[in-house]
């Protein structure tokens, strides 16, 4: 019968006498003179199973003796309980056949590489203890997301990758262009894009929020969950060329409806990680962040702390330390005040209410003038997780915004028409897929966190 390791790790007691066919990757090998053991990986489990062989039982025995690590192979044979050893049971061998020799030069060797080697061998990656864990933690919380909101009926719309509005208006995009880029066609001086394939300039999408808001004003609670892309040249631990974003959008809501949302979010899908990988949890727990799983918990039964953006300055004039960046009640939060605040309420906190002219356009305009009905979510490490908003419901004021801060309001006229037919006070937000995974696993590092990562001067694999 062909099995699978997790399988085998939930029946193995009672599988004692049977025949079991199990394909694998060899992640160690001690060979002995009439005998030997191999740590074999299947993908299915985090756990190794330890295959012991011996020369009485092998036509092939001198062939199997020299079996390298990362070769792939067919092992039949019997499970033997093992009560008195750290694994619970072993398999008895009785065939090997070699699927796929392994190289001399295999680079992955049963021993601690550093991230920055593992990177530059990102093709193989996958199969290290680290990156096993780390990889089915992305996956599991995959469908956490996807079932949080399926269970409270939501409806998941694609929003397109291909866009032709900068939804977050800071221009940070990547073009898509079918032209000759070495000898475009000219009407005057400047590129004629009335002859490129979409008739006008395109670009890859920096966010889907803005068709997330059309989708809102029918379905009432939406979200989207794909590929994002933003051509910053930011040389950070949290930045990514391509990252997954997940953007909810409500209708008839406010900022605290959304940011009642996310916290609920965060709390489930941690939990649900934290039942479903529980020894990739361990493994993380042990090796990358001491004091992960305590974190975790302590997360999910914590109240996330709500200041508002001017509450935050005054927290960092007063702090002790002294900034690189001197706080203001005017500017952004630089990562180094992201990290204090994390630390002062050693939780997640959301930051609210921030100065206009920081934010995107389409953040709704407090009573005050001066600021919108934003909010960030900033946890230690990986910094801000979620950026959301109330959005401009007001025609009027939305249009003045647009203007203010230089946005093309014809371009986005669709935009403005969902003011115009039975606007709704709506709100939403975008969780950072990556950072968020960052934020489950301790791993310190987005390149680490994301299969085949790109970022500026760098798209290998
Ligand atoms: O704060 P941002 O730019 O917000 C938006 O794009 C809104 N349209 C979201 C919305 O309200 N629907 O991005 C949202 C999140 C950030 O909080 C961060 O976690 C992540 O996306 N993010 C990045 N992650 C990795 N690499 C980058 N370069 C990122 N830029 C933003
Ligand atoms: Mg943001």
């Amino acid at each position: 019968m062909k099995m699978t390791v997790k399988r085998l790790y939930g029946t193995y007691d009672t599988q004692s006498d049977r025949k079991i066919t199990l394909f694998g990757w060899v992640r160690n090998h001690r060979p002995q003179k009439a005998f030997g053991f191999i740590d074999l990986n299947d993908g299915t489990y985090f756990e190794t199973i330890q295959v012991v062989y011996d020369k009485s039982h092998l036509d092939n025995f001198e062939e199997i003796r020299k079996t390298r690590i990362g070769s792939s192979l067919r092992v039949e044979g019997s499970v033997e309980r093992t009560p008195d050893r750290p694994q619970p049971f072993e398999i008895k061998a009785r065939n090997i056949q070699v699927v796929g020799d392994s190289q001399e030069d295999y680079p992955i060797q049963p021993k601690r590489h550093s991230r920055e080697f593992l990177r530059e061998h990102a093709h193989l990656r996958s199969r290290t203890n680290l990156f096993t864990a780390v990889f089915r933690v992305r996956s599991l919380l995959t469908h956490a997301i996807h079932k949080f909101f399926q269970d409270r009926d939501f409806i998941h719309l694609a929003s397109p990758i291909i866009t032709a509005s900068d939804a977050e208006g800071a221009g940070e995009m990547f073009q898509v262009t079918t032209l000759d880029v070495d000898n475009p066609p000219k009407s005057g001086k400047t590129v004629d894009y009335s002859k490129d394939f979409f008739g006008r300039k395109a670009n890859l999408t920096v966010s889907g929020q803005l068709q997330a808001e059309a989708f809102a004003q029918a379905f009432k609670d939406v979200y989207t969950f794909g590929p994002t892309f933003r051509a910053e040249k930011s040389h950070t631990a949290t930045h990514a060329s391509e990252f997954w974003m997940i953007e909810p959008e409500i209708a008839f809501a406010d900022l605290r409806d959304d940011m009642d949302l996310a916290e609920e979010m965060v709390k489930e899908i941690i939990g649900y990680v934290m039942k479903h990988a529980e020894k990739e949890l361990a493994f993380l727990n042990k090796f990358v962040e001491k004091g992960l799983l305590e974190k975790l918990e302590s997360v999910v039964n914590s109240t996330f702390a709500r200041i508002t953006h001017r509450e935050a300055v005054e927290i960092l004039k007063t702090a002790e330390r002294k900034f690189e960046n001197a706080p203001s009640y005017e500017k952004d939060l630089a990562t180094e005040h992201e990290k204090h605040l994390a630390k002062h309420f050693d939780a997640p906190v959301f930051v609210t209410d921030w100065p206009k002219h920081i934010k995107a356009f389409y953040m709704r305009l407090n009573d005050d003038q001066n600021t919108v009905a934003a909010m960030d979510l900033i946890v230690p490490q990986a910094g801000e997780i979620i950026g959301g908003s109330q959005r401009e419901e007001r025609y009027d004021v939305l249009l003045r915004r647009m203007e203010e801060m230089n946005v093309d309001s014809d371009e986005l006229q669709w935009y403005l028409d969902l003011r115009k037919y039975g606007t709704t006070p709506h709100a939403g937000f975008g969780l950072g897929f990556d950072r968020m995974l960052m934020y489950i696993t301790g791993v310190a590092n987005i390149r680490d966190v994301i299969p085949f990562p790109r970022t500026p001067k760098n798209c290998e694999f």
